[in-house]
């Protein structure tokens, strides 16, 4: 293909919605889509950079993966303005290579690392925050590995696109004139998730005597988009209610003997523990995972 041709194609490509994209045979074949095909290479505005950065709430300790790197620029601002270290996921070889000469020239090479690798063929056990802006198709395969791989509390924001169908824990929109190059929208939607900690399975819990006199067995199902418990006790099986884990918090309530009962604990490796609360007064509860 002639320069002027291409270039006018990628400029098409930039210009049009990146949901809609859809690869031109005669591109390249690492552009050619694959199960994991994420999208084309469209950049994240710099003034949506920075807000995803603010919403993630970046520190020098972190470690930021973004997955589909492109030219390498929310790995590159998270070091360069928050302190963090980052590492960049990108297929494409050449932008692999920008995104090395980038962060060089900035002096910033020993605290980012930009590697040329398909996403779902690396480790994120070391990211503690992930950034991406991938097309839709690929989230249904992403929840799984993000939430298998990730540690507790890591924070992810996702531009435009959710990570179906795991709820997000907080959605920000805004109006910038820099979206309409790539949509033709100003529309602008960053959601955020925190990994919550996983609390599936079945546990012993020692609760006060005023909830119950009888040892109480909790069966947890958690999946990214439901999380439901219920109490065995004695004869009854009682429904959790409003059960939510955010990052390592865990809060549900049980209604047993005309009594509700609120439930609040942190989760760490030994089990779960915290404080119940209830209209005749509260206690400490403690749970702990039953074998198998
Ligand atoms: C829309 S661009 C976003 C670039 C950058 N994250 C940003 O926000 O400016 C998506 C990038 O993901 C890359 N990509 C798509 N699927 C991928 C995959 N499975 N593994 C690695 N990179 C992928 C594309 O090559 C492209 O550079």
């Amino acid at each position: 293909m002639r320069r002027a041709n291409r270039r006018r194609l990628l400029g098409a490509l930039a210009a049009a919605p990146l949901a809609s994209l859809a690869y031109p045979r005669h591109l390249r074949a690492a552009d050619q889509p694959t199960t994991s095909d994420g999208g084309p290479f469209v950049p994240t505005p710099w003034v949506i950079v920075d807000e995803m950065l603010k919403l993630a709430e970046i520190k020098p300790n972190d470690v930021v993966f973004d997955l589909g790197s492109g030219d390498g620029r929310l790995v590159i601002e998270a070091a360069k303005r928050y302190g963090a270290r980052g590492v960049g996921l990108e297929r494409d070889a050449s932008l692999v290579v920008y995104s090395q000469k980038q962060a060089a020239s900035q002096d910033l090479a020993d605290r980012v690392k930009f590697v040329a690798r398909d996403l779902f063929d690396a480790s994120l056990q070391d990211a503690s925050v992930i950034t991406m802006y991938l097309l839709p198709r690929l989230m249904p395969r992403l929840v799984p590995k993000l939430r298998a791989e990730l540690p507790v509390g890591a924070r992810i924001v996702s531009h435009d696109y959710a990570l179906t169908p795991w709820p997000a824990d907080k959605t920000v929109t805004f109006d910038t004139e820099e979206k309409l190059m790539i949509n033709g929208m100003t529309h602008t939607t960053l959601l955020y998730y925190v990994v919550p900690a996983r609390v599936g399975g079945t546990w012993s819990l020692t609760a006060p005597p005023d909830v119950a006199k009888e040892p109480i067995i909790l069966v947890i199902d958690q999946t990214p988009d439901r999380l439901t418990g219920t109490a065995i006790i004695g004869e009854h099986d009682t429904q959790l209610r409003d059960v939510t884990v955010r990052s390592d918090t865990i809060r549900f309530s049980l209604l047993y003997s005309g009594q509700l009962t609120e439930f609040l604990g942190k989760i760490d490796d030994s089990g779960m523990q915290g404080e119940t609360r209830a209209r005749a007064g509260g206690g400490r509860w403690t749970a702990r995972r039953r074998p198998g």
